[in-house]
């Protein structure tokens, strides 16, 4: 993924009934990514949408798609998602008995991978992982649903992935947060180190150019 901040709206928050709206609408007012967020009721306590979803979302815009697996045993969908049109696919690392083999399998496909730490993962669990993904994903909420409150501790694994960077060249990830991002959270985010921020329910069910323009000018002094 490019270094560059990039801000990726979550459709999760998105009018169900006027998505397609509400896609041009994001798209027209700046996002750089779409966020998807796809969950399966057993790895998180909810549901939402599957790889035809993203084939819809794919057929009315070209702004890539960032999709994130909240789903058990992510390799069961992995086909159908890139084959949707999945740019980037972000998967858990609790959610199958083999996150090396799977992140390979996202490579193999042509997709960029990423890999995503709940609030009580460790940077440390993940080591052996960060030569070879292309994104870190870190959970700035409990997954499972969209609205909830920043985790403020959460920017020292941000700082803790940032730094590990600088200390190895060879590791090129981009760092993704998700959860409470609004306009002032995402300038912690920044400065510990993020550049992919995703927005659902401070972006979507408000001025949607007004909201992205906020984002962006919160992060912009910092954009080197
Ligand atoms: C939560 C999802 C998020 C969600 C973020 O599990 O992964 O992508 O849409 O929503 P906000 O920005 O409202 O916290
Ligand atoms: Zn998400």
């Amino acid at each position: 993924m490019p270094k560059n901040n990039l801000v990726a709206p979550s459709i999760l928050s998105a009018d169900r009934l006027n998505l397609q709206r509400d896609i041009q609408a994001a798209a027209a007012a700046g996002a750089d990514l779409f966020h998807i967020d796809i969950m399966d009721g057993v790895f998180v306590p909810n549901l939402t949408f599957g790889p035809d979803f993203i084939k819809s979302i794919r057929q009315i815009t070209s702004v890539p798609l960032d999709t994130h697996l909240m789903v058990q045993t992510p390799e069961n969908y992995l086909n159908a998602v890139v084959q949707a049109g999945a740019n980037l696919v972000n998967v858990h690392v609790e959610s199958t008995k083999h996150i090396y083999r799977v992140v390979q399998k996202i490579h193999e496909l042509g997709a960029q991978a990423g890999i995503v730490l709940n609030p009580g993962t460790s940077v440390a669990s993940v080591l052996p992982l960060l030569e070879i993904v292309d994104n870190v994903l870190v959970m700035t909420v409990n997954p499972g649903f969209g609205g909830q409150e920043f985790i403020d501790s959460m920017t020292l694994k941000i700082q803790h992935l940032a730094q590990l960077q600088k200390e190895h060249p060879s590791y090129t990830y981009s760092i993704e947060v998700d959860g409470g991002i609004n306009n002032q959270t995402i300038k912690n985010c920044q400065q510990a180190g993020a550049n992919i921020f995703v927005a659902g329910s401070y972006v979507f069910g408000h001025d949607l150019q007004a909201r992205i323009n906020n984002l962006k000018q919160a992060i912009i002094y910092e954009e080197s």
